[in-house]
């Protein structure tokens, strides 16, 4: 059988890892996988590369896509669509498989139960926010990176006695943040789950400071809904409708009100897209491949409409229609659970720090 393999949505490491996994073992059972370039907009323009052993051989450790992605939704036009299901006649292909985050496996969705295409997801996204997965791959490397910006942003706070604020992506999941957070040993953690109380965080940063530490460090999500006037302004959207969040900037506001109210020096830095970028870890190449692994079986024994998907250890199909129904959200006990750590009661006698 021929197989599509697409790679939709943000870009995250640890999808060549998923492609080749898929490839590998696509060949192994007898089919041909075939490359589509692009994520959806791929699959409706007609355009494909072959993906062999070789090609895919040396991807593991490599960042981003060999298929490029976009975030193209088939679903805003009805031609679209129409170009999208003769593609797949005139290509031949018997089925797809779809690596990607819940707008990617949306169209996915679709797909199957309107039209009864053959798909199989891959759940993927640095968010961690997709439904029916235990951890999506991508999250690992983004956290890594963030919590290595965190390590560099210490030295630098610490050497000037300041506070810096750290702005992570994650849309409107606060798990980057919050892992970041633990990882980077963060004095207060802020995520789009749990709403913010800004004087707290205040009190408690002045508290950190004067107390000895003399510097302190922020992390805050780029979903986080702030309390000052204008926080809410209209913003740019993709095609399924998502604002750009970055545009928000709430680490720099959240700076600046640092500033304003505890009269400690701030700044902000923010990662972006660099948390999607470089290769993936150890654990997204192991958590990719498995995964792509499951969705060429998958195929193979003709479960479509499936998600390959992580249950603990163990890799499992779940429905897609399962696994789209909410977003994984960060849910307030682990929060609460962090907020031990970041928001002691009873500080302890401080260090001393540079002045
Ligand atoms: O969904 C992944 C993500 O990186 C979000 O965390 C972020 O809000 C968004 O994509 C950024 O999208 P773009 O790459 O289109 O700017």
């Amino acid at each position: 059988m021929r197989v599509g393999i697409l790679t939709g949505g943000g870009d995250c490491p640890g999808l060549n890892p998923a492609i080749r996994g898929a490839t590998l073992r696509l060949i192994r059972d007898g089919h041909t996988p075939i490359g589509v370039l692009q994520g959806w907009k791929g699959l409706i323009e007609g355009l494909t590369v072959p993906l062999t052993e070789e090609r895919v051989d040396e991807i593991i450790r490599e960042g981003g896509t060999i298929l490029g992605t976009s975030r193209t939704n088939p679903f805003k036009d009805p031609a679209d669509v129409q170009r999208l299901l003769e593609n797949i006649e005139d290509f031949n292909f018997g089925a797809i498989i779809a690596i990607g985050g819940e707008d990617t496996l949306g169209v996915a969705r679709r797909l199957y139960t309107e039209h009864g295409v053959r798909v199989v997801g891959v759940p993927k996204t640095m968010d961690n926010d997709l439904g029916g997965t235990d951890f999506t791959f991508g999250f690992d490397s983004a956290v890594s990176v963030a919590v290595e910006a965190m390590d560099r942003l210490r030295d630098t706070a610490k050497s000037h006695a300041r506070i810096i604020v750290l702005e992570v992506m994650g849309r409107h999941a606060g798990w980057v943040a919050l892992y970041a957070g633990i990882g980077g040993g963060a004095d207060w953690i802020l995520i789009p789950e749990v709403p913010v109380d800004l004087n707290a965080m205040c009190h408690y940063l002045q508290q950190v400071y004067h107390g000895g530490k003399r510097y302190g460090l922020v992390v805050v999500s780029e979903g986080v809904e702030l309390p000052f006037a204008g926080s809410d302004e209209p913003l740019q959207t993709d095609e399924f409708g998502h604002k750009v969040l970055k545009e928000r900037a709430v680490g720099s506001r959240v700076a600046r009100y640092i500033e304003e109210i505890t009269g400690i020096e701030t700044r902000d830095a923010v990662i972006g897209h660099i948390q999607r970028g470089g290769p993936p870890t150890v654990y997204d190449r192991v958590l990719a491949t498995r995964l792509g692994l499951k969705a060429a079986e998958l195929v193979s024994t003709g479960q479509f409409g499936m998600l390959a998907a992580l249950h603990g250890v163990e890799i499992v199909a779940v429905p897609l229609e399962e696994a789209l129904q909410a977003p994984k959200l960060v849910p307030y006990e682990l929060y609460e659970e962090a907020r031990q750590i970041f928001q002691r009661a009873v500080l302890q006698p401080q260090r001393s720090g540079a002045s």
